[in-house]
């Protein structure tokens, strides 16, 4: 159901039922971050693997100490600098933290979301609340309260309706648990921002197994999607048979193809943050039509691009297991 009701949403919480909820990145799935049979049915309603640690949503700065144990001046610097905003923290957890929440890790993600009704929602509620993106596991994250209701519908007990995500697409996840800084996800704050906030090198290359996008495909659509560029596209379309249409190209340039009714074109916004906000939803849209393949062209490269080429690839990666 979907709805605009605060308090309603706090008791479902309070007795462990699940609320979706708008950030300014995507939608979450809310559960109370210490009830651990409400933390289940996330897992439950996304079809997600168990080892797969929840980002925990707070209030405010000084919440911070409930669930970190350790948290270097750099993480502070970093949460003081933006937060409430699209950056999740990973620290040491302090010990009382439930392994559901972490999958089984020493450590934790943290956030604190920039949204009016998901800052109302943390603190008319007075604690955690963990909560991944509002889709089924791999598939692409909601940016409307109506792609919450496309994608888990019954398995929701609430979706509080923010309209569309400002950012849309998921926070950066930067590791602060260990000496060196580490990206784990991309996101609109860049890791050159994030480096010359606090003065040295980000690792990207993770290593680790439950980090974010170490699949082989995440935030996809189901049509097959192909990441090309303006020339192959090109080529693509004019090889194609009968049989392969219809299809729809999502465009970064101002290509004009052949007219042809089965060959849907979109044309994607130059700017990056405007991308960035209209990718998920385009892709959401393409994906209710059916065509046979959704190809993508590439954007540029660049730093304000980095989160955005993130997704595209994971889009675009083979689905092997559906
Ligand atoms: O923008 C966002 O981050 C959204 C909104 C709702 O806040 N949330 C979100 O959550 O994208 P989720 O669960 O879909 O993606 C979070 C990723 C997961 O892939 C998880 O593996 C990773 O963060 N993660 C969470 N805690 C972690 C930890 N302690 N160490 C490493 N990775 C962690
Ligand atoms: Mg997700």
């Amino acid at each position: 159901m979907i709805s605009t009701n605060i308090l309603q949403a706090v008791e479902i919480l309070k007795r462990g039922g699940l609320v979706a909820f708008p950030t300014e990145t995507v939608y979450g799935l809310g559960a109370d971050a210490q009830n651990e049979t409400a933390l289940a049915k996330i897992f439950q309603a996304k079809k997600r693997p168990l080892h797969h640690p929840l980002i925990v949503h707070i209030a405010s700065l000084q919440e911070l100490n409930d669930w970190a144990a350790t948290v270097s001046p750099k993480a502070l610097l970093l949460a003081k600098t933006y937060w409430p905003g699209p950056l999740t923290i990973v620290c040491k957890k302090q010990s009382h933290v439930l392994d559901i929440l972490t999958g089984g890790q020493d450590t934790i993600g943290l956030r604190i979301p920039h949204h009016p009704i998901a800052t109302q929602l943390l603190k008319t509620f007075g604690s955690g609340i963990a909560a991944p993106s509002a889709n089924e596991f791999t598939h692409i994250s909601p940016t409307t309260a109506e792609d919450v209701l496309d994608e888990l519908d019954q398995r929701v007990d609430l979706i509080l309706d923010g309209g569309e995500c400002a950012v849309g697409l998921e926070s950066t996840i930067i590791d602060m648990s260990q000496d060196q800084p580490q990206l784990l996800r991309p996101g609109m704050i860049s890791t050159a921002e994030i480096e010359k906030l606090l003065g040295e090198p980000v690792l990207k290359k993770t290593n680790q197994t439950r980090a974010p996008g170490m699949h082989f495909l995440h935030y996809a659509p189901l049509t097959p999607t192909e990441l090309k560029d303006r020339e192959e596209i090109s080529y693509t379309i004019k090889t194609l048979k009968q049989n392969d249409l219809p299809i729809a190209c999502l465009f970064y340039s101002d290509l004009t193809l052949p007219e042809n009714e089965k060959i849907h074109c979109v044309g994607m916004p130059k700017d990056p943050k405007d991308y960035a906000h209209a990718i998920y939803h385009q892709l959401r849209l393409l994906d209710q039509l059916h065509f046979k393949r959704i190809l993508i062209e590439k954007v540029p490269s660049g730093v304000e691009w980095e989160a955005i080429w993130d997704r595209l690839t994971k889009a675009s990666a083979v689905r092997e297991t559906k």
